[in-house]
């Protein structure tokens, strides 16, 4: 029986071997030495993305859950009707795929308050929308249930953080719980930011706090001119 080279399984797919071993072969024993066989391999649910399991477990006249935005620990969705039944099936695939995820929670309604916060469900895992979210070198800790944040405004905030220097004087209205704030008042630059949510507003003050920031502010609850104070 000819001695079999050991074949790196690149991807670890498989066969439980995942060693790679350098070999010297002789080429002429090599040809006449050498066989080729077939070898059935079996990939199962550990090889696949949830994208690849949701496709082959949904309905095929459903649409593709295409995609979802990460805030801390918590996936959140936006599903159309037709995946109602399979929701907690497609929540249990993504925090069994996802190692860093805790909470999947779906959008149940548009943002249309005046908070930009929205009514959202629950799907699978802990219920605890306490997050923690890292962005422009801060820390930001938020009950997402209650407040407003969009992970793709990253970019956004990055760009106008970049311009801040210490002679900077921000006036941050409607400053959420202080993705632009924190991080100025951090490059040492006056701040005076604001929000009308309550929970926006104590979020807001504790991460101005917790996130050591040396430069001057000043954080309010209602901003002048608005519609309602609390
Ligand atoms: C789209 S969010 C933006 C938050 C933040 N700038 C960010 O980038 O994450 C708008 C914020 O404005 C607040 N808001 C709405 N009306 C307000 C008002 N009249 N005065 C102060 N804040 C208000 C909401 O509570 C919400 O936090």
């Amino acid at each position: 029986m000819p001695a079999q080279p050991t074949m790196p399984m690149g991807n670890g797919y498989g066969l439980g071997e995942t060693e790679t071993k350098s070999i010297f072969v002789d080429t002429d024993e090599f040809s006449q030495n050498v066989e080729f066989i077939t070898y059935e391999l079996e990939l199962g649910y550990d090889n696949w993305s949830a994208e690849e399991v949701l496709k082959s477990v949904l309905p095929t006249d459903i649409p593709a859950v295409t995609g979802f935005s990460v805030v801390g620990h918590v996936a959140h969705l936006n599903l159309k009707e037709t995946h109602a039944p399979y929701k907690s099936v497609i929540g249990e695939v993504l925090l069994d795929k996802h190692m860093n995820l805790q909470s999947v929670v779906n959008k149940t309604d548009n943002i249309d308050n005046t908070y930009r916060n929205f009514a959202m469900e629950l799907v699978a895992g802990k219920d605890d929308m306490n997050v923690t979210v890292k962005e422009n070198g801060c820390t930001f800790q938020f009950d997402f249930s209650k407040v407003y944040w969009n992970s793709r405004l990253g970019t956004e905030h990055e760009r106008v953080i970049s311009s801040i220097t210490p002679d900077t004087v921000l006036y941050d209205v409607f400053a959420g719980v202080g993705p632009f704030a924190v991080p100025a008042a951090k490059k040492l630059a006056t701040v005076y930011c604001n929000d009308l949510n309550p929970h926006s507003y104590k979020f807001l003050s504790r991460n101005l706090i917790a996130n050591k920031v040396k430069g001057e502010y000043k954080s309010i609850i209602w901003m002048v001119g608005s519609s309602s104070k609390t």
